[in-house]
């Protein structure tokens, strides 16, 4: 039987210190690219690409993100009084009408391969997608819809994957791939966050996965790897050794939104793809930078 992909999980009980004191109250997940919070563009590619089940695996700390994906009564009232009906649409669509959302906690920070672990029993015995919304991407179809399509054809697990600077590697998981038919890469092995001098290439995993629930095998060994974390990486070099697994180049731009200059970078780009937008904020970005440009002269 063909399963579908159904569920998706989304680990968002990371700290977020990197955007401190920001995220001293609030939670990383919510920082806004335009007038979203992070997390909803990552929600919006799932659903769109059919996912039925979200499973949000958060920590302490996480009751904005919850809030956010829930009905607010009070405000929806008020809008409908005043007769926002835009603003009102704006807000109600934010909760899924047709997905469950489900939560569970990770208690402790032991690394993505454990938080992905805490959502085992919630995804069962199925093959599901993993979001993670720091990675945030532009296309014109939704990144994890072109995987499903893709996983459909090869009935695999399969990572998302770019070129990173060489200089870089140490940032991503690895990986080291073969052959290439229309974007994918037999994956031959992986290492999590190399140092250039050891990267086996400069192909990069980036926070879209689909999985099978074999990985929850491997996952289950709670064993530490780089940064003494339980990592996703290992786990999945483990399963290599038992099922194909593969690199997708996606069609899309990718924006490391866990950084503070490409969360900066993101909100530019989300801003210039609205046309209201784009029209005050080139002309202002051309003034600005030529006046940086006089001050650096
Ligand atoms: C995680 C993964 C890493 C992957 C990266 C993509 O690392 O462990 O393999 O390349 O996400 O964003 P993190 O960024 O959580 O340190």
């Amino acid at each position: 039987m063909i399963m579908k992909i159904k569920k998706a999980v989304f680990p968002v009980a990371g700290l977020g210190t990197r955007f401190l004191p920001t995220t001293k109250a609030m939670p990383k997940e919510m920082l806004p690219v335009v007038d979203k919070p992070i997390i909803q563009y990552a929600v919006e590619e799932a659903l769109a690409s059919g996912i039925e089940q979200i499973i949000f695996v958060t920590g302490s700390g996480k009751g904005a993100l919850e809030d956010h994906f829930d009905k607010n009564q009070n405000l929806e009232k008020t809008l409908r009084d005043r007769g926002k009906t835009e603003l009102l649409h704006t807000v109600e669509s934010v909760v899924p009408s047709k997905a469950q959302i489900v939560y569970t906690r990770q208690s402790e920070p032991l690394g993505l391969g454990h938080a992905i672990w805490c959502a085992r029993d919630i995804v069962g015995d199925e093959p599901f997608a993993v979001l993670l919304a720091d990675d945030l991407i532009q296309s014109d179809v939704p990144v994890l819809y072109q995987m499903i399509n893709e996983f459909d054809r090869l009935r695999a697990s399969m990572m998302a994957i770019i070129e990173v600077l060489p200089d870089e590697t140490d940032k991503y998981g690895i990986i080291e791939a073969e052959k290439a038919f229309n974007g994918t890469m037999v994956i031959n092995s992986m290492v999590e966050k190399p140092k250039p001098e050891n990267a086996p290439s400069n192909l990069a995993v980036i926070g879209r996965y689909i999985l099978t629930p074999r990985i929850f095998k491997h996952l289950g060994k709670l064993k530490k790897g780089a940064g003494n974390e339980i990592q996703l990486t290992d786990s999945m070099s483990a399963l290599l050794k038992e099922q194909p697994i593969f690199g997708y180049k996606f069609k899309g731009t990718r924006f490391d939104c866990g950084d503070k200059a490409g969360f900066q970078l993101a909100n530019l780009a989300f801003a210039l793809e609205r046309p209201e937008m784009r029209e005050k904020l080139i002309p202002d970005l051309k003034v600005l930078l030529s006046q940086m440009g006089e001050l650096a002269n």
